[in-house]
């Protein structure tokens, strides 16, 4: 088996686009998230801008803390039947390379880092694609019943727990829920507009299932 990537000594599990996930290296049960520095994330509006700039010198700004102060009112209102959906947060922890995000690690059987949904996508998988959809379907049911307004329903915010028979999302990434990008968050205090747009996005991420299985289709 090849050895892991690294990042400053810690195992990589995923670079995400914001952050970097690594392994814990006092627990594997658990990984560490860094945030990235501005000049390695894609370009934003002048808000975002201004938001990743003071987050540099003030952490309570950054994409950890959202996502910290997020889950606790997942686990406030919800207590641990949250973890079936969400990856448990135990908090901030402060390392030699910054103030890292310390998160549950969703493994698959083998007790590897579960893969996310953007990496089944990218290549070839034993996951039947209308499975997913079934998966995705199953966690757009459990928002909209629960009213939680998880709009970045985006590939790389979930990994894929169970085994290809019955896939599982699980989500690895609310940080949006305590960081919505508008300025009258009308969609997260309307049920309607709430509804509304979790489907929408729901529908967007089974469309991107099954364009890769479309595309995978047609490849030589
Ligand atoms: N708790 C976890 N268990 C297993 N893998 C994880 C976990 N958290 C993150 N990952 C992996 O790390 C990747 C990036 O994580 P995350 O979404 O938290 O960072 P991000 O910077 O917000 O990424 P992006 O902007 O690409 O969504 C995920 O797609 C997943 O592969
Ligand atoms: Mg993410």
């Amino acid at each position: 088996m090849a050895a892991p990537d690294r990042w400053h000594g810690f195992e990589l599990i995923a670079p995400g686009t914001h952050r970097i996930c690594v392994r814990d290296p006092d627990d594997a049960h658990y990984c560490l998230k860094f945030e990235r520095p501005p000049h390695e994330r894609p370009p934003a509006g002048p808000r975002e801008r201004l938001r990743r700039r003071l987050a540099q010198r003030f952490p309570r700004f950054g994409d950890n803390a959202a996502e910290w102060r997020a889950w606790r009112r997942l686990h406030a209102r919800f207590g641990d039947a949250i973890d079936a959906r969400f990856a448990r947060c135990t908090g901030l922890v402060a390392t030699p390379h910054g103030l890292a995000l310390r998160q549950r690690c969703v493994t698959d059987a083998d007790g590897r880092p579960a893969p996310s949904l953007f990496a089944l996508l990218a290549a070839p998988s034993p996951f039947d694609p209308d499975r997913l959809c079934e998966a995705v379907a199953a966690f757009e049911r459990w928002l909209i019943e629960h009213r939680v307004p998880l709009f970045d329903l985006n590939a790389g915010n979930f990994v894929v727990a169970g085994d290809a028979a019955a896939p599982r999302l699980v989500c690895i990434d609310s940080k949006s829920l305590a960081a919505g990008k508008e300025i009258v968050p009308l969609s997260r205090l309307v049920p309607a507009l709430m509804r509304r747009k979790i489907a929408r996005r729901a529908e967007r991420l089974r469309r991107r299932i099954r364009e890769a299985r479309a595309s995978a289709a047609r490849a030589p």
